[in-house]
């Protein structure tokens, strides 16, 4: 019974004093297990004389019970304490600043062409595509360009060879081919610009690429006239270059228009006093441009006498480059995320 009393006087001490529930079942077993003050006398009640057991058994259970509500109180409180520290660990900590993910944007070509689009769609144009490998016919005969024109030199062409093909293929030099392709695919009026990628025999220097991109134009209509060109061109450099953007045009050659002229813009970084984006003149050359040779309109069966039309095409790397002070070609290749960001 001296045992008994020891145990009940000093059990609350242990159990409070379980720091985890590991612990807790360490003293548990010491209390009431298997060898255990309690279960010791509980197997000895039967050498006790008759008379004492009742009063020891109901002894020993008392503070066997009272011993188990309080170990099973001291789990309780364990198991909430560990169930708290888990919730505290698993915590999101809403007042952190989130992480900033970089956004994609698209490319200054892919820009540059869709700005362009954009001018020439609120004018009426629609908009067309055609193939980068192409015929010699499309992209020279029909354009009025002759089989001993140089442009269709090795040297400055890429051919591709195709073993039956009785026609030579080629990587298309211009987006020009594609007036001959519409035309013959739709009836006057037209009023159409396409974008594509262009292919020339040149090797990389800081102006020029083998692979770069041009928008070809072409309207035909009744009585289009080189006044049409100018007024179209113009509104057009005014809406890219800004409002005060003066043009010119000068006379020049190209096989499919007749007469041709290219395009300067006054030059939007200096107005004309001469800086290096314009190279000093204080004007830009941006683009060709003509009416539409008959000889063009009798490739694709169009009547000239009955229709007229011009057409014009320009360089997009060029006029990406001179826009944003580019002064190397690569820069729209190269991806260089310093690059892309930039003008993203
Ligand atoms: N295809 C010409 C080139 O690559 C550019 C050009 C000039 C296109 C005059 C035209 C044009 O449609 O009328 O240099």
């Amino acid at each position: 019974m001296d045992a008994l009393e020891t145990l009940q006087a000093e059990a609350p001490a242990r159990i409070g004093g379980a720091g985890s529930l590991d612990e807790l079942k360490a003293v548990e077993a010491d209390l009431v297990g298997r060898s255990s003050v309690v279960a010791e006398m509980r197997r000895g009640l039967g050498a006790l004389p008759p008379d004492e057991r009742p009063v020891v058994g109901q002894a020993v259970n008392k503070v066997a019970t009272e011993l188990a509500g309080l170990i099973a109180a001291r789990r309780s409180v364990l198991e909430l304490e560990a169930e708290n520290r888990l919730l505290l660990e698993d915590a999101v900590d809403v007042t952190l600043p989130g992480r900033r993910i970089a956004g994609g944007a698209p490319h200054l070509i892919t820009s540059t062409i869709d700005e362009i689009i954009d001018i020439f769609v609120s004018l009426g144009y629609r908009v067309a595509e055609g193939p980068e490998v192409e015929t010699g016919w499309y992209n020279f005969d029909a354009l009025n360009t002759p089989p001993d024109h140089p442009a269709r030199a090795e040297s400055d062409t890429l051919y591709v060879e195709f073993g039956d093909e009785s026609d030579e293929m080629l990587l298309r030099t211009q987006t020009s081919p594609m007036q001959a392709r519409y035309m013959q695919q739709h009836e006057p009026p037209v009023y159409v610009v396409v974008p594509g990628r262009v292919y020339r025999s040149d090797t990389l220097d800081p102006t020029h690429s083998p692979v770069f991109h041009q928008m070809e134009g072409l309207a035909v209509d009744e009585d289009i006239t080189f006044g049409d060109l100018k007024g179209t061109l113009s509104h057009f450099a005014k809406e890219f270059f800004g409002p005060d953007t003066e043009t010119r045009f000068l006379p020049h050659f190209f096989p499919f228009t007749e007469p041709s002229a290219e395009m300067y813009v006054s030059c939007f970084a200096c107005d004309g006093s001469g800086c290096r984006v314009c190279g000093g003149p204080g004007w830009i050359e941006i683009l060709g441009c003509g009416m539409v040779d008959p000889n063009v309109f009798d490739a694709v069966e169009y009547d000239p006498s009955a229709v007229t039309g011009f057409a014009f095409g320009m360089g997009i790397e060029r006029i990406a480059m001179s826009r944003h002070g580019l002064t190397h070609i690569k820069h729209l290749f190269e991806n260089d995320v310093r690059v892309l960001e930039q003008f993203g």
